[in-house]
């Protein structure tokens, strides 16, 4: 049995697959959708989602089968103190297959080693979101055909940006890959990913604090919020949330070709004016976001269509 805590969980040849899989089900939904009908996942999500949570639910949906869960740690029994050991153990007699968030660090992991059915870490804490890492990897290939020679810029808070450390750990086991780390010195990357991943690779990158110095030479800008739940006072949230705002201005200085991608929610960081540009791909990601999941649900339950 395999569960997924991070996208490291599955080499490159595999992720590939995943890929492809996930693009054969764009192109024939038809032919995948039964193919759970016996099947039922539970999401089990300690923290608010909108994307994760509806994307995995209509992913087990597309594919036939039926969900279960909860959506806040509240409505769930671990308001009365439940483990979350114990609660995988209870909720593998109910379903086949779940995806957990949690708020905690490590908190799919210790459900998984309880579990005795698969677990996907749906986000834990401000460490990893693998599903989120599969749904950026799926959009760039989808829309970009290939990594190899691009040049990534990575904007906003990049320390506690779970999203960003599981795409560069990802993206940095493809060749001809470039960083641009764009960020505000209080929030650039944790220096774990400066040092065991790009610098053991010896992955081509730089840190630039101004967006406007970096957009020219990008071919994907991959913007995020700043982590509000993951500051430590209000204050220094409030200082840094508007440091960087993509706006029309900005996208004039980018290539024609660059996208814009966004795990979203978006709070100020990308203005609205943005979205009928072209080159703005966040809404077409959270449409690749299903294919991923069901194609990662049907990884996972060893079902070959
Ligand atoms: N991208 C993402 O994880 O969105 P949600 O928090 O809405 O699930």
């Amino acid at each position: 049995m395999r569960h997924l805590m991070s996208p490291m969980d599955f080499s490159v040849e595999e992720l590939d697959r995943l890929l492809d899989l996930a693009q054969d089900i764009e192109q024939n939904r038809s032919r995948y959708a039964h193919v759970c009908d016996d099947k039922r996942l539970a999401t089990l999500f300690y923290e608010p989602s909108t994307r994760t949570r509806l994307s995995f639910e209509a992913a087990m949906m597309n594919l036939g089968g039926k969900v279960l869960g909860f959506s806040t740690a509240d409505s769930s029994s671990a308001a009365k103190g439940e483990s979350v050991a114990d609660t995988i153990r209870v909720v593998s007699c109910y379903a086949d297959i779940c995806a957990m968030r949690h708020p905690k660090e490590g908190a799919a992991l210790v459900a998984s080693m309880a579990s005795s059915i698969p677990v996907i870490n749906a986000g834990d804490g401000g460490h990893q979101h693998p599903t989120q890492t599969l749904t950026d990897l799926l959009t760039i290939r989808s829309l970009r055909g290939e990594f190899k020679g691009l040049t990534i810029g990575l904007c906003g808070d990049l320390k506690f940006g779970r999203t960003v450390h599981s795409l560069i750990e990802a993206l940095a086991r493809y060749e001809g890959v470039r960083f641009v780390l764009i960020s505000p010195e209080e929030l650039r990357i944790p220096s774990y990913i400066r040092e065991d991943v790009l610098d053991k690779k010896h992955i081509d990158y730089t840190e630039v604090e101004r967006l406007e110095d970096a957009i020219p030479a990008l071919d994907i800008l991959y913007m995020t919020r700043v982590q509000r739940e993951r500051f430590f006072n209000e204050e220094d949230y409030v200082r840094m949330k508007d440091f960087y705002i993509l706006d029309e201005t900005k996208m004039l200085l980018a290539k024609k070709e660059m996208l814009v991608l966004h795990p979203l929610p978006r709070v100020n960081e990308i203005s609205v004016e943005v979205d009928k540009d072209p080159r703005a791909a966040y809404f077409r990601q959270a449409q690749y976001g299903v294919y991923v999941r069901m194609a990662l649900i049907l990884t996972l339950l060893e079902i070959n269509v």
